[in-house]
């Protein structure tokens, strides 16, 4: 049976870091409101000259020279953001011309804040299916982009960033101790959209918009979403949270990853967390939270590893993946 096997992983994080009190002076918050209701201590905000496309590019390339391959080796590009170059071409396109490949395709994947997991199910399919062996799949958003930067309520939230992966096809015996990808899932329900979107669009107002949140409402949501889809991942596989060695969920409160954890009896020095030092990077938040456990060597070769997402649409999923 094809396994789609993680290679290697890369981050890139813009410049200029932006602490809770320097939000202090832009905004009427304290770093005591945002770390009390968020866990949140700091974010990286992209310059003017940082796009989502800068930063896809580096952790592109951060991601091949750990996987040690070139990008001869790579037959797609999927990249999951919601905060592209521009509304079109697809900024993957961009980032596939910029590493210099001339050859197969790339495309951008829209899931918002579980955009990661949906372009990591999007790759395996392909590899599964024979269309694809090598694939790039990258998380890379400039949310300070599409910010109200006068709306305490969301502004104090989100970071910019970028994380990748490389995917290859091998041979695995169709069991959990398998390498790779052993069981992915997702979800949508469209019904939610007015609790977290974009008050703009090239079709609706022909503008880029603001993000707009009913915060609680989405809290309200998160957990049941997120511990459903991981029970279908279990269910799936015959795992349960004692087998996982990480818990690397979507970055978005440390409120909402605790409640998950606790609710589904994983236990707290599984789960990687680094909603502090990122913020809300949407797509990107899973990938920057892989390369922080790979480098601190958290994250080893036969780990298995749960990653899960939930965001706007909503949109929701999970992945059970042995490293
Ligand atoms: N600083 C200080 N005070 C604030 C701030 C701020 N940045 N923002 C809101 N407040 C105030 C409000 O005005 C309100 O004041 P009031 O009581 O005088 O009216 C008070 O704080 C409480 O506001 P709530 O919105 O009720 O605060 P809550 O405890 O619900 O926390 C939060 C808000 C952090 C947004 C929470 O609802 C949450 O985490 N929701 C999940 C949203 C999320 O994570 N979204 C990310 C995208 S989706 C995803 O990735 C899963």
């Amino acid at each position: 049976m094809i396994r789609s096997v993680i290679l290697g992983s890369g981050a890139a994080k813009p410049r200029t870091l932006v602490t809770n009190d320097d939000l202090a002076k832009r905004v009427d918050t304290s770093d005591e409101w945002i770390v009390q209701r968020t866990g949140i201590r700091q974010r990286y905000i992209a310059e003017s000259d940082e796009t989502t496309a800068d930063l896809g590019e580096r952790a592109a390339r951060a991601a091949m020279a750990d996987a040690g391959v070139e990008i001869a080796d790579i037959d797609l590009i999927i990249l999951a953001t919601s905060t592209p170059n521009n509304t079109f071409p697809a900024t993957a396109v961009d980032i596939q011309h910029r590493l210099g490949m001339k050859h197969g395709a790339a495309f951008d994947m829209q899931a918002v804040c579980s955009g990661f997991v949906f372009a990591l199910t999007t790759a395996d399919t392909y590899i599964k299916s024979g269309q694809a062996k090598r694939i790039l799949v990258i998380g890379s958003e400039t949310f300070s982009r599409i910010l109200d930067w006068e709306d305490r309520t969301t502004c104090v939230l989100f970071g910019d960033g970028a994380g990748a992966v490389v995917v290859e096809a091998q041979e695995g015996v169709g069991m959990s101790n398998d390498r790779g990808i052993l069981t992915s899932h997702l979800r949508s329900d469209g019904s939610h959209k007015d609790k977290l979107f974009v008050d703009g669009g090239p079709s609706t107002t022909q503008t880029v918009g603001h993000l707009r949140m009913q915060g609680r409402e989405v809290f309200k949501h998160a957990v049941a979403m997120i511990t459903d889809v991981i029970e279908a991942a279990f269910d799936a596989t015959g795992l349960s949270a004692d087998d996982i060695d990480w818990f690397i969920p979507h970055q978005a409160n440390r409120r909402i990853i605790d409640a998950s954890a606790k609710k589904l009896n994983i236990a707290s020095q599984k789960v990687v967390m680094t909603v502090e030092q990122h913020g809300n990077t949407s797509a990107a938040s899973i990938p920057l939270a892989i390369d922080v456990a790979r480098n601190d060597g958290r994250l080893k070769k036969g780990d298995l590893v749960l990653l899960e997402a939930m965001g706007g649409g909503f949109t929701w999923g999970a992945v059970l993946v042995r490293w």
